[in-house]
């Protein structure tokens, strides 16, 4: 079995390059962020301050995650719902983000995400795989972007699937996002020291995987 973290902040293009490469190595993806989300999804639809450690913390004992494949699709069902794109809304990726920086959030999603990987081959992508959730991964990898690419890419997703954004909007909420993210004292999202720090702003996606899939190779010997 083999393990690979891909970490790095949003619009990097970790998930299109993750779930490409599970496809084609035939290992499982996981999206580890769409648990954060959907814990965030959980604390909007309560009302709740996502900022206020107390009371997100005492909603997690009735939040029930369960991460199913369907199609080769990962869902994740909340208390029994699958959630879908509800998750997708950028409101929730700012609920996700301020939840993200509480330890018993982190605490709570940590052996959901092992389990995976004990019982699969994985790719899994987030921002803290290489450094907490998989620190024994075969290959790490940090993606990066600069961030009017990866603005880009977040508005053309959106729009895509329907969601009215302006791009200003979309780069000035992931900026703010990053930076807390990259600035929480527990699990920042920062590369791991033996991770590979891969910058694709000038890469095409089909380019990005065909750089992973080598280094995969390269690093375990499993090829496609
Ligand atoms: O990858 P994403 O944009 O769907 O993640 C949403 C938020 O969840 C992100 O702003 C930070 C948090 N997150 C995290 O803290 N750790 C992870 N492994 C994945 C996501």
């Amino acid at each position: 079995m083999i393990k690979v973290a891909i970490d790095g902040p949003s619009g990097s293009g970790k998930s299109s390059v993750a779930k490409a490469v599970s496809a084609k190595l035939g290992i499982v993806y996981v999206d580890t962020g769409a648990l954060y989300r959907s814990v965030g999804y959980y604390v909007r639809i309560k009302g709740k301050d996502p900022k206020n450690a107390e009371e997100v913390s005492a909603l997690l004992p009735e939040i029930n995650l369960d991460i199913k494949y369907e199609d080769g699709v990962q869902c994740v069902y909340l208390n029994g719902e699958n959630l879908g794109d509800k998750i997708r809304q950028p409101e929730i990726s700012m609920y996700a983000s301020a939840v993200s920086a509480i330890p018993a959030v982190r605490e709570f999603l940590l052996e959901t995400q092992r389990s995976i990987a004990r019982k699969n081959s994985v790719i899994m992508d987030g921002r803290d795989i290489g450094t907490v959730i998989l620190p024994d991964a075969d290959v790490k990898i940090f993606m990066t972007a600069s961030n009017e690419a990866r603005a880009l890419r977040r508005y053309n997703e959106l729009t895509e699937k329907g969601v009215e954004v302006k791009y200003e909007d979309v780069l000035s909420e992931m900026i703010e996002r990053d930076n807390n993210d990259r600035s929480r004292a527990v699990a920042p999202a920062v590369p791991a020291e033996d991770a590979v720090m891969f910058d694709n702003s000038e890469y095409s996606l089909e380019e990005s995987i065909e750089y992973v899939i080598k280094l995969i190779e390269e690093k375990t010997g499993v090829t496609k």
